[in-house]
């Protein structure tokens, strides 16, 4: 059990959604905060002056200065298997799939390779000052124990699911009928969903890798798991819809797949959704599907444009989290993503604030989860997942920190020229997890 600790920081955390309210009232800064954490949750949070005498028994108090203390970001879509081809050459959607995944990916049916790559990949995406993530492993069942035993040893908050896929990828990465499949999930979700902080999401790759019959037993396995999650990819590609087109062609689009085999709904997240129409957009809504805008990953690839003004600024607004996408996706930080994400909008005419930006790191992916009520936000009663940002990370934005005139251009800053070394200090649970050498 995790002793009581307090931290005195400046600290920055959302109240409200800023695409929906006021962006100024929807976030709470305290540029002298105490936050204390008991047994792993937030207890208190408020000014230090006025909470510095209420202290439970037995509790320091650790102080960072010149930093600013945030919820741990939220990666809603990553790809631990995908560690070891970050930043592969080259190739849209399709043919990295097959040039470089498939291969890397069936090295996991090795379960001391699959645990190496992901306690390896869980400690780097900490030092990222990412605390959840939901992640894909591969189609075999030992790549999610390995993920799921590393992330439970670190205490995390963590959504992870084994691979559906019964063609169109090498016969070494086939699930050995629609049914075993089916099986294989079920038993991983009896084993892990709601273990510890874990959970667990059924998770068909994208439509071209499975068979209808795959899909038909993956919308029954949710049907029969409520609580579980569902992800998959969406309207990534252009060569990817076309293709969907070919291998579905009773179905009039790619949503119409999911929705026929009853696979979007609250706690389904599907990633990209770059190539919508404005029928699409209502679907998900109504649906109350979420997605994961992939800003690096759809740069590299070269898929296309997330369109920010059509999914938020409307009377539908999206639920959305950021994610990076590994590997496809080339930076593990949560601020590099939102750095790539708003030069994106500003390539449609929308320009991103800091604070629409940081809230769909935190709270918005909470959100986007439905995991608002345990993590994203700095609040008494919640989960004590919190990420302590370092203000004088380079010489470059200790330097244009100093002609910041507002939280709001902090913020901005950091997005703009951080990373992962602004990354001071990761609590997990009421736990550092990691510390940046002085
Ligand atoms: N579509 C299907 N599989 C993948 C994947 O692994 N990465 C990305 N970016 N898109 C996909
Ligand atoms: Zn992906």
């Amino acid at each position: 059990m995790s002793k009581n600790l307090a931290i005195r920081c400046a600290a920055l955390t959302f109240v409200a959604d800023p695409f929906l309210s006021d962006p100024a009232k929807s976030y709470h800064y305290e540029s002298d905060a105490l936050v204390v954490m008991e047994h792993g949750k937030i207890t208190a949070f408020g000014p230090y002056e006025s909470l510095k005498d209420k202290l439970p028994p037995v509790c320091p108090i650790k102080w960072y200065k010149d930093s600013l203390l945030i919820p741990g970001f939220i990666d809603t879509h990553i790809h631990y298997p995908q560690t070891q081809i970050i930043g592969a050459y080259g190739k849209q959607l399709i043919d990295w799939l097959n040039n470089y995944t498939f291969k890397a990916e069936a090295q996991f049916s090795d379960y001391s390779y699959a645990k190496k790559i992901a306690e390896f990949f869980i400690d780097q995406t900490i030092q990222a000052g990412t605390t959840t993530m939901m992640t894909y492993c591969t189609v075999h069942p030992q790549s999610v124990d390995a993920f799921f035993e590393a992330a439970q040893n670190k205490k995390m908050r963590a959504i992870a699911g084994k691979v559906l896929m019964d063609r169109n990828a090498p016969e070494n990465l086939l699930d050995k009928s629609a049914k075993a499949s089916y099986e294989e999930s079920k038993a991983l979700i009896k084993k892990w969903h709601g273990k510890d902080r874990l959970l667990y999401a059924i998770t068909p790759r994208f439509a071209p890798t499975s068979t209808p019959e795959q899909l038909e037993m993956t919308g029954s396995l949710w049907a029969e798991h409520p609580g579980t999650y569902l992800q998959s990819h969406l309207n990534e590609n252009k060569g990817e819809m076309e293709w969907v087109k070919e291998l579905y062609p009773d179905r009039k689009d790619y949503i119409e797949v999911y929705e026929h085999y009853k696979l979007m709904g609250p706690k389904s997240v599907y990633g990209h959704a770059v190539h919508m129409n404005e029928h699409d957009w209502e679907r998900l809504f109504h649906s109350k599907t979420s997605i994961a805008h992939c800003p690096t990953s759809n740069e590299f690839l070269g898929s296309g444009l997330f369109d920010f003004s059509a999914a938020k600024m409307t009377n539908r607004p999206q639920r959305v989290g950021l994610a990076s996408d590994i590997g496809a996706g080339t930076n593990l930080s949560a601020l590099v993503s939102m750095n790539e994400s708003y030069k994106i909008a500003q390539l449609q005419g929308y320009a991103l604030s800091s604070i629409h930006a940081f809230y769909l790191a935190t709270r918005g992916a909470a959100e986007s989860l439905e995991l608002q009520d345990k993590i994203g936000s700095i609040q008494v009663g919640h989960e004590a997942d919190m990420l302590i940002l370092d203000l004088k990370s380079t010489d470059l934005i200790n330097f244009r920190l100093n002609y910041a005139k507002s939280i709001e251009e902090v913020l901005f800053v950091l997005m703009t020229l951080g990373d992962d070394r602004a990354t001071r200090s990761v609590y997990i649970a009421g736990e550092c997890v990691f510390e940046k050498e002085a």
